[in-house]
């Protein structure tokens, strides 16, 4: 049996040594780190995930500000909000959960938040100082991959890292911190996507496959080297009537076959998942120390 890279405790962990932080700097300076999120509209998905991030900085004692706006704003007045919080100082940290409203650019809105405040890692000065191996806000899911294959010491240096899927999120930040020099890192890193050719015979050749790309068990066994270490992003609600609910969830591997192959592999649910919210608030930490802008 390959070893399960689990995320859910991984985070429950981080979880509890951010909180233990959090109570030091109570009694330090009197103050808790501050998350502000911008929610705009109705979108279910994007409401859970917020209210999943609000929830989990209570847990840990952080305060945070839940700023709802109706998805007929303009993007003035979302640019305004923005910029209202950014000169707050009593706020650390800022979010704007996307995605957002066709009429609103997200490349605008993603401008104007200030990098000191923008521990979702999605600003041009943040997406650069990582590339630059600079200390930087690195985005969630590639930082919380990151250090769940630190926490499992999951050797990297001068290994074949396949990354499938190019997203400005997960894929492409993904792929610069596997080739970084450092570790986790040194690796030989692959990037594919959706017009690479030979996508499984590169991918046979992985030492560790990292799945990003959105379609449910794309990943089969037979695309697997014999020891791979397989990180699953993906997550698919699929029909299950044997369930009180009436789904489960999968993610882009194929579980159970590439479970027999792989030497590791994260599960889905419980595991790239819940590092996404232990990295965000992660950050939120380094912002409120002033840790990675001094
Ligand atoms: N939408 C999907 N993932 C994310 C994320 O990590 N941050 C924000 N702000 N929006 C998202």
């Amino acid at each position: 049996m390959p070893t399960i890279i689990d995320g859910k405790k991984t985070s429950q962990d981080i979880k509890n040594e951010i909180a233990a932080r959090v109570a030091e700097i109570k009694t330090e300076e009197g103050k808790v780190p501050h998350l502000a999120a911008i929610l705009v509209g109705n979108d279910g998905a994007s409401q859970t995930y917020v209210g999943a991030k609000v929830k989990a900085c209570h847990e840990i004692g952080f305060e945070s500000t839940l700023v709802r706006m109706e998805d007929t704003v303009s993007e003035e007045e979302l640019l305004a909000k923005v910029e209202e919080i950014n000169e707050n100082p009593d706020i650390d940290g800022l979010i704007v959960q996307l995605p957002l409203p066709k009429h609103i650019s997200v490349e605008k809105v993603t401008d104007k938040i200030k990098p000191e405040k923008d521990v979702d890692g999605f600003t041009p000065a943040n997406v650069g100082r990582m590339a630059l191996n600079w200390p930087a806000y690195v985005a969630a899911t590639p930082y919380g991959i990151v250090e769940l294959l630190k926490r499992y010491q999951i050797e990297t240096s001068g290994k074949h890292c396949v990354v499938i899927g190019r997203s400005h999120i997960v894929g492409s930040p993904m792929s610069i911190l596997m080739a970084r020099n450092g570790y986790p890192g040194n690796a030989t890193v692959t990037l594919t996507h959706s017009r690479t050719q030979n996508l499984k015979e590169i991918a046979q050749t992985a030492d560790i496959l990292i799945v990003a790309l959105g379609k449910p068990e794309f990943v089969t066994a037979d695309m697997v080297k014999p020891g791979a270490v397989v990180i699953d992003v993906g997550i698919h609600r699929v029909e299950d009537s044997s369930k009180k609910s009436g789904f489960r969830l999968i993610g882009d591997v194929k579980f159970d076959e590439v479970a027999e192959k792989a030497s590791a592999i994260t599960p889905v649910p419980g595991g790239v998942g819940p590092m996404t919210i232990a990295s965000l608030l992660y950050n939120t930490l380094l912002a409120a120390e002033r840790k990675v802008y001094g």
